[in-house]
């Protein structure tokens, strides 16, 4: 009989938005934009070329993010989605039974790809669906390794401000590696939401995560990465699966790399409809969370499962995270309208 890790059994499953043919999903937190321009005809063009590997380093891709966030390319490592270079940091400061602390409910990777690398998960619950920093820094032992600060947070859309984050980062050990996942950064108010980078980014423990797969519209492509010191850039590189990267992924992503007013003015649509959902869900007697993302937060509990059948029922796909709430991404008007909706005649 093989001798596999008990620890796997324990692991919970990656739940992906369900997407039934002909419904509005409103399940995964994508772009409902579509492709930026260029981005198809680059592929288009590039396509007959995956018969070779790609560039093993991403050089071109690796170059442009280094010039877009004016940082030295050692700074810069990718992965295929920001869930790998999750990975490849875990593995670069994690050993058997170190501790990983972060927020719960965050973003449901983090205990998988914590456990996976060997490590032991530290989930610190939320206060008010938000991170609480305090109880964050209370639950570091000599055993952390790692700490996420998932900024918007993924599923209750809130976010910690530049005081509260700085002084966070102030008081967590230097030997232990912070992460500030900013998945969902392009949605945040600038004025409210600090941008990691600018704020810890010289910092040696600190790490910024990044994403194509929401503001970029790049999800289905898989590529990520993270602005991090050099040295732990280079073991992020170290711990990469080779080749993860595909070409495809890596030439579209240089592409939507230069359409930064055409991210911003989808990104401000998205916020557009953000606060339409918000005002008129908490008008049918809902609290919604103050969102910075891409999708909002109803946090109705054990309702929560019956709430997203009745979703389901009228072929809209939401997010339940049973016993704690519903996630909707916030897609096209007329998406966010049939949502509404359904919002309306739901009888919870
Ligand atoms: C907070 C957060 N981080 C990272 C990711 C990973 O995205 P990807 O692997 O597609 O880059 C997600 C995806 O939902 C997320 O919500």
């Amino acid at each position: 009989m093989v001798r596999v890790r008990a620890s796997l059994s324990r692991l919970p499953a990656y739940v992906p938005g369900r997407k039934p043919h002909g419904a509005i999903v409103l399940a995964s937190n994508e772009s409902p934009y579509g492709l930026l321009p260029g981005v198809a005809e680059t592929l288009a063009e590039a396509v007959g070329g995956v018969s070779r590997y790609p560039d093993l380093r991403a050089v071109p891709l690796i170059e442009a993010l280094a010039a877009h966030h004016r940082v030295e390319p050692e700074r810069i490592a990718v992965g295929a989605g920001s869930s790998e270079v999750c990975a490849q940091l875990l593995h670069t400061v994690v050993s058997s039974g170190d501790e990983v602390v972060f927020g719960w409910r965050s973003f449901e990777a983090y205990p998988i790809l914590t456990t996976v690398a060997g490590g032991t998960p530290v989930p610190v619950p939320l206060r008010e669906h938000t991170l609480d920093l305090d109880a964050m820094v209370a639950a570091i032992t000599s055993r952390t390794r790692a700490v996420f600060v998932c900024n918007p947070n993924n599923p209750t859309s809130t976010a910690v401000g530049a005081g509260a984050l700085s002084d966070f980062a102030d008081r967590v050990p230097e030997d232990v590696l912070i992460v500030v996942d900013e998945a969902y950064r392009e949605y945040a108010d600038p004025a409210a939401v600090p941008d990691g980078l600018a704020l810890l980014g010289d910092r040696p423990n600190v790490v910024v995560l990044r994403t194509f797969s929401k503001a970029y519209g790049l999800a289905g492509l898989r590529v990520g990465y993270c602005v991090a010191p050099p040295g732990i850039a280079a073991h992020v590189r170290r711990t990469q699966v080779p080749f993860s990267v595909s070409a495809l992924a890596q030439l579209a992503a240089v592409v939507a790399l230069g359409e930064p007013a055409e991210v911003a003015r989808r990104a401000a649509l998205t916020v557009a409809e953000r606060e339409r959902v918000t005002g008129r869900l908490r008008a049918l007697g809902h609290e919604v969370p103050d969102s910075q993302a891409n999708f909002v937060w109803l946090p109705l509990g054990g309702d929560g499962e019956n709430f997203a059948l009745h979703c389901a029922d009228g072929q809209v796909v939401v997010r339940p995270f049973p016993g704690e709430g519903v996630r909707v991404t916030i897609g096209l008007p007329e998406e966010n309208d049939a949502l509404l909706a359904l919002a309306e005649t739901w009888k919870g």
